[in-house]
């Protein structure tokens, strides 16, 4: 039989580790900051550990994105970065102008922040801004097979686009992602219109 007192406690600690759960879930997306891009590729390294599920070990262990580049697209306003409670990057969106369109060029999430709402999130913010700038359309390629790749993309209103109608930059762009490995067959070109 349990005392009251030692209810009490269990019941304080309870609610602690429902508190602690809550601020687990605490994000916030930003601007990125100087300080913020040589930590981008933990992220994007972290983020990719999700292909080991798909045999895709390549791609866990591959490269992450040239620091020139994340430079880039951040001066340009096209970068954003998710950050937990203690402001550390957990996930990033960067992306450019393509063919009139606005390119996603990466976007990863931490592994131990998947499924919390903030790649959609990332989404979200990065669409509100492009589409107040007056683009018209957001474009990726991505693996048209993995969950968390076309169908996950398709939940946020993303469609199958031929390359071969979204023109010349973006038949090059994947036949670069051939010669760097990434299987034509299963890759696909999806775009979201407003
Ligand atoms: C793709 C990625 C950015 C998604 O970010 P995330 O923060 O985990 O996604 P969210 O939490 O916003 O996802 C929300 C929805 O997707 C679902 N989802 C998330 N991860 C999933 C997975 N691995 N498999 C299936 N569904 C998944 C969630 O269940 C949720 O669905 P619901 O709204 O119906 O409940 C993340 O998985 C990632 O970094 N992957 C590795 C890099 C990558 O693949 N980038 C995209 C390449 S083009």
């Amino acid at each position: 039989m349990l005392d009251s007192l030692t209810i009490l406690a269990m019941a304080a600690e309870a609610v602690q580790r429902s508190e602690s759960l809550e601020l687990e879930r605490e994000f916030t997306i930003r601007r990125p900051r100087t300080t913020d891009i040589p930590l981008l590729a933990q992220v994007e390294r972290s983020a990719a550990q999700i292909y080991r599920t798909a045999d895709l070990d390549s791609l866990a262990d591959g490269a992450t994105l040239d620091p020139y580049i994340l430079i880039t697209i951040a001066n340009a306003g096209y970068l954003w970065v998710a950050v937990n409670r203690f402001d550390q990057p957990i996930g990033f969106l960067g992306g450019n102008y393509l063919s009139g369109n606005f390119h996603i060029i990466e976007l990863s999430v931490a592994q131990d922040y998947q499924g919390r709402g903030i790649g959609s999130a990332l989404v979200a913010t990065m669409s509100q801004q492009v589409r107040q700038e007056g683009y018209r359309s957001i474009t990726l390629t991505t693996f048209k097979d993995l969950p968390w790749n076309a169908p996950w993309y398709a939940k946020l209103g993303f469609a199958e686009v031929k390359v071969q109608e979204m023109g010349k930059e973006f038949e090059k762009l994947v036949e670069s992602e051939a010669r760097h490995g990434l299987d034509p067959k299963r890759r696909c070109v999806m775009r979201m219109v407003f």
